[in-house]
């Protein structure tokens, strides 16, 4: 079959190559992949040197099950499905059945396969930083894929909504999104915040720390400033208030169905703001670290 391996030579260090099926372990279907997303995360790897040359990247899979788990668990041969994968960017990709959710037929299998990573990111964290009806929510790279979820997614918890970009024209489409304020950097928040999901990290994580309520809870998701972040003395002493490394876990699959489902209401937009053949990845992922994708890009898989 056909899938993306990384070269380091290559253009963002991928490139259209043969390689091996997959075998599925018991409880892993086998899912013909017809679109399939990018992220920050993995093209960082890819192009930091971080994954072997020749390895099959990709976390975010849609498409037609072509091989039931031999376990029974997950859904049959036919369905349509979304997943967390661990090598997506392929013509074929095993999938764990708790990792994968049915797509209703209201929702664009394109649109499905911008989900996992992102979507499952943004609503995990906003649960880790507790009920937020009624509290201030701060998102920062709300421009992004995690933070135009992590927008919507607050909003509909009931929040009033914070959203930070690096420009006024990164900030476009977020107030219809859901967010009340629509920030450059963090100026302009003139009140405490009580949650606040971190996508940027460096110094923007400090000056956010300081803006965060007693009582509130910072999720650090990433780290896309590159920079490193100093606290000043004693910043960190006071009414208490936590910062906690964030990662995705437990049951991917829920989140995904619950994702899915709100896409199919008219709840939750996906977001696609790219969308192409895989073999210009390279382009997609030139806009993705030039900060010019308000949203997530979508492959079309061959
Ligand atoms: N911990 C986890 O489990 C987990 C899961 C998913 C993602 N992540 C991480 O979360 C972060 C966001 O992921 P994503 O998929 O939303 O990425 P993305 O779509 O590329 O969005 C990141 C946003 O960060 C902002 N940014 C600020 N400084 C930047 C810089 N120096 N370079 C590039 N962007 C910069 C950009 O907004 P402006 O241009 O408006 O400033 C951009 O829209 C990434 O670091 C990713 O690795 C972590």
């Amino acid at each position: 079959m056909r899938a993306l391996v990384v070269d380091p030579q290559a253009p963002a260090a991928l490139r259209l190559a043969e390689v091996p099926e997959p075998t599925p372990a018991p409880a892993q279907a086998v899912i013909e992949v017809h679109h399939a997303s990018i992220n920050y995360g993995e093209l960082n790897g890819a192009r930091s040197g971080q994954m072997p040359p020749g390895a099959v990247l990709g976390w975010d899979a849609s498409g037609v099950v072509v091989e039931a788990a031999a376990d029974g668990s997950g859904p049959p041969p036919g369905a349509r499905v979304v997943a967390f994968a661990s090598a997506a960017w392929a013509q074929l990709a095993t999938v764990d059945a708790n990792a994968t959710a049915v797509v209703p037929t209201a929702v664009d299998l394109a649109d499905a396969a911008a989900l996992p990573v992102a979507g499952v990111t943004a609503l995990q964290a906003l649960r880790a930083g507790g009920p937020v009806l009624g509290k201030r929510v701060l998102v920062t790279g709300a421009s992004g894929g995690v933070g135009r979820y992590a927008v919507q997614l607050a909003a509909l918890a009931g929040a009033t909504v914070v959203a930070s970009v690096g420009s006024a024209a990164r900030g476009e489409g977020l107030a219809e999104l859901g967010a009340d304020q629509v920030v450059v950097g963090l100026t302009g928040i003139d009140q405490p915040v009580d949650v606040i999901l971190d996508n940027v990290g460096g110094p923007q994580l400090v000056e956010a720390w300081g803006l965060l309520a007693a009582g509130g809870s910072l999720q650090s998701i990433g780290w896309t400033a590159g920079e490193p972040a100093t606290f000043p003395p004693y910043a960190t002493v006071g009414a208490p208030k936590s910062l906690t490394s964030f990662t995705v876990t437990g049951n991917r699959g829920a989140d995904l169905a619950t994702l899915v489902t709100l896409v199919a209401e008219g709840s939750l937009s996906a977001e696609v703001c790219w969308r192409g053949s895989w073999d210009r990845v390279a382009e997609a992922a030139q806009a993705l670290f030039g900060r010019r994708l308000t949203g997530k890009a979508v492959l079309d898989v061959g």
